[in-house]
């Protein structure tokens, strides 16, 4: 757009939200994207980026406010990348969300049998996460509250919470998430003091320096149990420093009933690690999901919102519609949830998972809930398909289910699900473009029979769906 540059200030109506949760302004037609802006809001904004055919803007001040505008429960909420959409009204989050479902499978060269459905919201909306992660840095971000205090010099030299929207480099200290409880807030807050004590570094992503890296906190909300899974670089002093934090666990605050470390040698910005040591407690922490248990271990894939995925497990076994006699595959099964759910209605349920310690849980899982009929596969899953002998694997499936991650299928996935042509496809996805890319593949040899879109992350932009595919 002529005359549109960086540092050009405008006030803009706000149009829609977009996937992925930002917000979205035409200007004659041109697209502006910004980040904290509601539908709307008339605001007014600094560009800070301009290419030829989209602009990204910075919100300045919100000159008239959006009917469905609320206060956002979190202190935190603007800097954090977590909760984009806090101060927005949870109908309306549900509306936007079966939008960014349409429009990502309104390309889909293939007939719904019945509109997309509404969204099953989450059963709680605060506090529903059963995971987080934290990250340590050497590079903490002060809040402008932080900023303006002359009373306290803050150490911007270490900092453990959450990213910074935007900022890979930068985290600032959390001290209240309104998608976790209380208790596990008070736990991340005890690890701080301890990693700061020990007079180690936070792991530096730029040189590579440092010990702490991340901190998951794992609370069952059935159960109450607790896991704490540090993750470090490896430095001289490290297990000392790390046992103390333990010893700071077991003493003070809320009760933490296993408490696991593990070492990442990589530069992969990740929070897993390698040489899992079990401090104390059991490695894991059970969760009740419906009538089924689970064992969920530090590093296992597990559903974050326990309430919301009941909703969603029950929707795949209705989806499913099995009767007693089928072989069901689970593909990409994490520790065995849907595979264990469905096990009362099938003949035989198997499982593929990439990570082992998963697989490992999935059967403990089985075990815990005297399911004799499921078995479970490690590996990737394109390998695992295509090179494992057919007697290995048994009988074809009369129906599968597949929960892949964000990124979807991989394409040698969806052409062994063509060839193994099971008379019935069910879905889970937690990205509706990856969903609908895998669709579009799917769509020569299956019709699409609903879609149940599912929230399991309420004032993020995130969405889950439930996709029945039959057999042409
Ligand atoms: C979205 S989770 C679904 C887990 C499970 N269905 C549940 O509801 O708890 C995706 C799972 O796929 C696994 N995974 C990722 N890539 C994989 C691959 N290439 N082969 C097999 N499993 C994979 C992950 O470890 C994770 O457990």
């Amino acid at each position: 757009m002529e005359g549109l540059r960086k540092g050009s200030e405008l006030e803009l109506l706000v149009d829609k939200l977009v996937f992925g949760g930002r917000a979205l302004s035409r200007l004659d037609g041109f697209v502006v994207l910004m980040d904290r802006a509601l539908p709307g809001q008339k605001v007014h904004v600094r560009i800070v980026k301009k290419k030829a055919n989209y602009a990204e803007a910075q919100v300045i001040r919100v000159l008239e406010p959006s009917p469905h505008q609320i206060q956002p429960a979190c202190s935190h909420f603007g800097v954090c990348g977590g909760c984009l959409w806090q101060d927005l009204d949870y109908a309306e989050q549900l509306l936007w969300k079966h939008r960014h479902v349409t429009e990502c499978l309104g390309g889909v060269p293939v007939e719904l049998r019945s509109p997309i459905e509404d969204v099953t919201p989450s059963p709680v909306l605060y506090e529903y996460r059963n995971k987080m992660e934290f990250t340590f840095s050497a590079h903490r971000w002060l809040s402008a509250d932080e900023v303006a205090c002359t009373e306290t010099a803050y150490d911007r030299s270490f900092a453990l919470g959450l990213h910074v929207r935007g900022r890979f480099d930068r985290v600032f200290d959390v001290h209240d998430c309104r998608l976790e409880s209380a208790e596990a807030m008070a736990v991340v807050d005890l690890v701080r003091r301890g990693a700061r004590e020990s007079g180690l570094s936070p792991y530096h992503i730029r040189t590579h320096q440092g010990v702490w890296r991340f901190v998951v906190v794992r609370e069952a909300k059935k159960t109450g149990q607790r896991l704490v899974h540090l993750i470090t670089a490896e430095g001289p002093g490290t297990e000392r420093a790390v046992e103390r934090i333990g010893r700071l666990l077991e003493s003070h605050g809320p009760p933490v009933t296993t408490f696991v470390h593990s070492i990442n040698r990589t530069r992969a910005h990740v929070a897993q690690g390698e040489d899992a040591r079990v401090l104390w407690g059991a490695g894991a922490i059970e969760e009740h999901v419906g009538t089924l248990r689970f064992r969920i271990s530090a590093q296992s894939f597990f559903q974050t919102n326990t309430l919301g995925a009941e909703r969603l497990y029950e929707a795949v076994r209705e989806s499913a519609g099995l009767t007693g006699t089928e072989t069901v595959w689970d593909l990409y099964c994490g520790t065995g949830s849907i595979a264990l759910s469905l096990a009362s209605q099938a003949r035989k349920v198997t499982g593929f998972e990439l990570i082992e310690d998963a697989v490992a849980d999935a059967y403990r899982n089985a075990a815990l809930n005297d399911v004799e009929n499921c078995r479970f596969f490690g590996g990737d899953l394109k390998d695992v398909l295509r090179h494992t002998p057919r007697e290995v694997l048994g009988s074809a499936p009369d129906v599968i289910i597949t929960d892949p991650p964000r990124s979807g299928m991989h394409p040698k996935v969806v052409k062994a699900l063509l060839e193994l042509a099971p008379r019935r496809i069910v879905a889970v996805s937690c990205n509706p473009s990856t969903l609908a890319r895998d669709l579009t593949a799917l769509a020569q040899a299956y019709t699409v029979h609903s879609v149940r879109p599912f929230d399991l992350f309420p004032h993020t932009p995130h969405i889950e769906c439930v996709v029945r595919l039959d057999r042409k």
